[in-house]
C-alpha cells in the first residue's frame, strides 16, 4: 500500500498542500492564492480568493489545446436509433448558443435553471452552458412526477425551466410535458420561460410561457464563459432525506472541478484520449459527476447512453456499447449488472475479443454483493471496482484508487478510504470503533474539494442533518466497520433512506402521499430487500374507523394507493406492495418500529424493543411481512 498509504498520510495532514497541488490540474482565471477557508467551522470553503469557469475546463481549454475535433461526447440511443458524436468544438459551439438563448430570456450568474430531460446530448448541452453563464443548475431525474418536480422548482426558484417534451422507456414513452404543466400548476413559484425539446415521439403542447428550444436557440448569440468565484454554485442536486422534504445538495465551482479531474486521473485512472462511459442518468449525482463533468475535465469521450441494460434489445445491450465506442472504463450500479445477470446468466453475451477495450467496471450508488461482484469479475475478466459515496460528497469516498495503487480486492468492501476524506466508523459515544466493529461512518471535518458546502438557502437544516450527531464530523448516514487492513464495509443506510435500483429515494416522501389518502389513518412505508433492485418499498397502511367496510374497501385503498405514488411521486418509485393491516407496531411513545418490521421483512429476526406498547400487534403483523 506504498502510494496509497503515503498518499492519503499526506492529504490529511498536509491537506492544503496536497489540495494546492491538485489544483494545477483545472485552468484558473484567478489563481488560488489561500487554498482552504476554515474561519468559520463547521462551514469550510475551498479556493476562496480563485476564480474560474467550469465550461472552459470541460470544453473550451481543450479547444485552445488543440483537441478540438476529438469526440468529447457519443450519444448512443438504441430507444431511438440514433447514435451520434461530438467533437469538443462541436459541444462547445452547441453550448456557446444554447448559454446565448438562455443569456436572452434572462438567465445571468447566479440565477438557477431547472432542467427535466431526458438522456439526451442536450441534457449536457444545457448543464454546461448554465454552467458557462455562472448560473446554477437543478437537473430533476426524469422518473419523477409533478409532487417532487414541484418541491424542487420551489426550493430552486428558477428562473427558466429547460424540459424535453417526453422520455422513452423501453416499454413506453413518458409524456414529461404533461408532468411538468402538473408541477408548474402545483408549485407556487413561477418561472419565466419553459423551454422544451419537442421530440418527434410525443411533442409537447405549448403554452404561453413556452418556447421550443429550436426557436429559443435560432438566432441566439454565441455566449463567451463567465469567470466565477470558485465558491460559487455550480448546481443544486435535490436529493432524498429522511422527511419528504428534498435536501438541495450545493457543488461549487472550484472544488468540484479540482476533485472531479483528481479523481479521473487517480482512482479511475482515465485521461484524454480514454473513452469513459458511465450507464447512470443525468439526473443523479453519477450522472452529473461522471457522464458530465469529470471525464470532459480530463479531455476524455464520455457515452451518453439512453436505455436499459437489458431488453433495449437484450441483455448484450452494455457489451455492444464497449464494443461500439471502445470504452476504457465503465461506471454502473450493481443492479443493473444483476438485470444482465437474471438474463444471461452464462455471460454469453458478452464477447471479450470485442470487448478488449474494456480495462476496468467500476460500481456504485449500492452495495456491490459479492455475488454480483464474483459474477462481473469472472465474466468480464477486468478488475471490478467498488465505490461508496454519496449525492453529498460527489466522488468517491471509498474505492481502490487505480491510477494511485490497485489495491487488492475484497469482496463486499468498496476497499480504503479516498486521499482528502477521513473516514472513522464510530460507536454510539463518538469514540472509534475497533476493526470489525460496526458504527456509524462518519467523514472528519473539513470534507475535501467537491463535497456540499451547505444545503441550498438552508444552512441551519446542513448542520442540522449531517454535523450535528457527532461534532467536528459529517455523518454519512451509512453504517459500516473497518476491517484490520484498513478496508470499510459499508453495510446500509442507518436512516430512512432507501435505494432502489440505484435510485436514492425516501421512505417519508411516499408515506406523505399514502397519508394523504382520505381512507388512510395512518401509514409506514419500509424498504425490504430485493434480489433484482437491492431494495424495494412496501407500504402499510391503517384505515380510518368504519371506512372498511364502507366505500374504501381495503383492497380498492391499496391499488388506489399504488397509483397515487406512481402518480405523485413517479413509476421510479417502484412502490408495488401496499398492505391494509390492523395496527402498526410501535414503542409506547408511539414511534413506529421500522427497524423490527424492516427485520422481519427481510428474515432476519430482529430483537424487539422492550418499550413496545402492544407485542401482540407485532405478532400479528409478522405473516404479513414475512417474505413469502
Ligand atoms: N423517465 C421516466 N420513467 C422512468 C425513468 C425516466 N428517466 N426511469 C425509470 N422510469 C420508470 C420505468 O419505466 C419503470 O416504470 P414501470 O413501473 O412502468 O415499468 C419505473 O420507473 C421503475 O424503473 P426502474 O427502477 O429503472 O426499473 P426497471 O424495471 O425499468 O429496470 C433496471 C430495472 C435494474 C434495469 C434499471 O433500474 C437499471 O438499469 N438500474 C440502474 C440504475 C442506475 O444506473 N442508477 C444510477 C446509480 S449509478
Ligand atoms: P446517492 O446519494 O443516490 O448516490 O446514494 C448514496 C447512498 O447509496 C449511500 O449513502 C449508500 O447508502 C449507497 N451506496 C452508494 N454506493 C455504495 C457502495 N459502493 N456500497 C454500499 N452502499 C452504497
Amino acid at each position: 500500500m506504498g502510494a496509497y498509504r503515503d498518499t492519503y498520510h499526506r492529504s490529511l495532514t498536509d491537506s492544503e498542500w496536497f489540495w494546492r497541488a491538485a489544483a494545477a490540474g483545472v485552468d484558473w482565471t484567478r489563481m488560488p492564492m489561500r487554498i482552504l477557508d476554515a474561519d468559520r467551522p463547521p462551514f469550510f470553503r475551498w479556493f476562496p480568493d480563485a476564480e474560474l469557469n467550469t465550461c472552459h475546463n470541460a470544453l473550451d481549454r481543450h479547444v485552445h489545446a488543440g483537441r478540438g475535433e476529438t469526440t468529447a461526447l457519443v450519444y448512443d440511443s438504441p430507444v431511438t436509433g440514433t447514435v451520434r458524436r461530438y467533437t469538443f468544438r462541436e459541444l462547445r459551439d452547441e453550448v456557446a448558443v444554447f448559454a446565448g438563448a438562455l443569456r436572452r430570456l434572462g438567465v445571468g450568474r447566479g440565477d438557477r435553471v431547472v432542467i427535466y430531460m431526458a438522456m439526451v446530448p442536450e441534457a449536457v448541452v444545457a448543464m454546461l452552458a448554465c454552467a458557462r453563464l455562472g448560473a446554477v443548475h437543478s437537473v430533476v431525474f426524469g422518473g419523477f412526477g409533478p409532487k417532487e418536480l414541484a418541491a424542487r422548482i420551489d426550493d430552486a426558484r428558477p428562473k427558466v425551466v429547460v424540459a424535453t417534451s417526453c422520455g422513452i422507456e423501453a416499454s413506453r414513452i413518458v409524456r414529461y410535458k404533461p408532468l411538468l404543466d402538473a408541477a408548474l400548476d402545483e408549485a407556487e413559484h413561477r418561472p419565466g420561460r419553459c423551454v422544451i425539446l419537442q421530440r418527434e415521439q410525443a411533442p409537447g403542447e405549448l403554452r404561453d410561457r413556452d418556447v421550443t428550444w429550436a426557436d429559443a436557440v435560432a438566432g441566439a448569440m454565441a455566449a463567451q464563459c463567465v469567470p466565477v468565484a470558485a465558491t460559487d454554485p455550480l448546481y443544486v442536486l435535490y436529493t432524498s432525506g429522511t422527511t419528504g422534504r428534498p435536501k438541495g445538495i450545493v457543488r461549487d465551482n472550484g472544488g468540484h472541478a479540482v476533485a472531479l479531474t483528481w479523481s479521473m486521473a487517480n482512482i479511475f485512472d482515465c485521461g484524454a484520449g480514454d473513452v469513459f462511459w458511465a450507464a447512470s442518468d443525468v439526473g443523479w449525482v453519477v450522472g452529473h459527476s461522471y457522464i458530465v463533468y469529470a471525464p470532459l475535465l480530463a479531455g476524455a469521450t464520455t457515452v451518453l447512453y439512453e436505455g436499459k441494460p437489458v431488453g433495449t434489445p437484450d441483455a448484450g445491450a452494455f457489451w455492444r456499447v464497449v464494443r461500439d465506442h471502445g470504452v476504457n472504463v465503465l461506471f454502473a450500479a450493481p443492479t443493473a449488472i444483476r438485470a444482465i445477470r437474471k438474463e444471461d446468466p452464462d455471460g454469453a453475451r458478452i464477447d471479450r475479443a470485442r470487448t478488449k477495450s474494456l480495462r476496468a467496471l467500476f460500481m456504485a450508488g449500492e452495495r456491490l454483493d459479492p455475488q454480483t461482484y464474483e459474477w462481473a469479475a469472472q465474466r468480464l475478466g477486468v478488475p471490478v471496482v467498488d465505490n461508496w459515496w454519496q449525492t453529498e460528497t460527489g466522488w468517491p469516498i471509498a474505492a481502490s484508487p487505480r491510477g494511485l495503487e490497485a489495491m487488492p480486492i475484497k469482496p463486499g468492501s468498496p476497499s480504503v478510504p479516498v486521499p482528502g476524506f477521513d473516514v472513522r466508523v464510530v460507536l454510539p459515544d463518538g469514540s472509534d470503533a475497533p476493526a470489525g466493529t460496526e458504527g456509524s461512518i462518519v467523514i472528519r471535518l473539513p470534507l475535501p474539494p467537491g463535497c456540499l458546502p451547505t444545503l441550498w438557502g438552508d444552512d441551519e437544516r446542513f448542520v442540522g442533518s449531517y454535523l450535528s450527531a457527532f461534532p467536528g464530523s459529517y455523518l454519512t448516514g451509512d453504517g459500516g466497520r473497518f476491517d484490520e487492513d484498513g478496508y470499510l464495509f459499508v453495510m446500509g443506510r442507518t436512516d430512512d433512506v432507501i435505494n432502489v435500483a440505484g435510485h436514492r429515494l425516501s421512505t417519508g416522501a411516499m408515506e406523505e402521499v399514502l397519508a394523504s389518502h382520505h381512507a388512510v389513518a395512518e401509514c409506514v412505508v419500509i424498504g425490504v430487500e430485493d434480489e433484482l433492485k437491492g431494495q424495494v418499498p412496501r407500504g402499510f397502511v391503517v384505515l380510518k374507523a368504519g371506512l372498511e367496510h364502507q366505500e374504501a374497501a381495503p383492497g380498492t385503498v391499496a391499488a388506489e394507493l399504488v397509483q397515487l405514488v406512481r402518480e405523485r411521486i413517479g413509476a421510479v418509485a417502484s412502490l408495488r406492495s401496499v398492505q391494509v393491516v390492523a395496527a402498526l407496531p410501535k414503542t409506547r411513545s408511539g414511534k413506529i418500529l421500522r427497524r423490527t418490521m424492516r427485520g422481519i421483512a427481510d428474515g432476519r429476526e430482529e430483537p424487539v424493543p422492550s418499550t413496545i406498547e402492544d407485542p401482540a400487534v407485532l405478532d400479528a403483523l409478522r405473516q404479513v411481512l414475512r417474505p413469502s
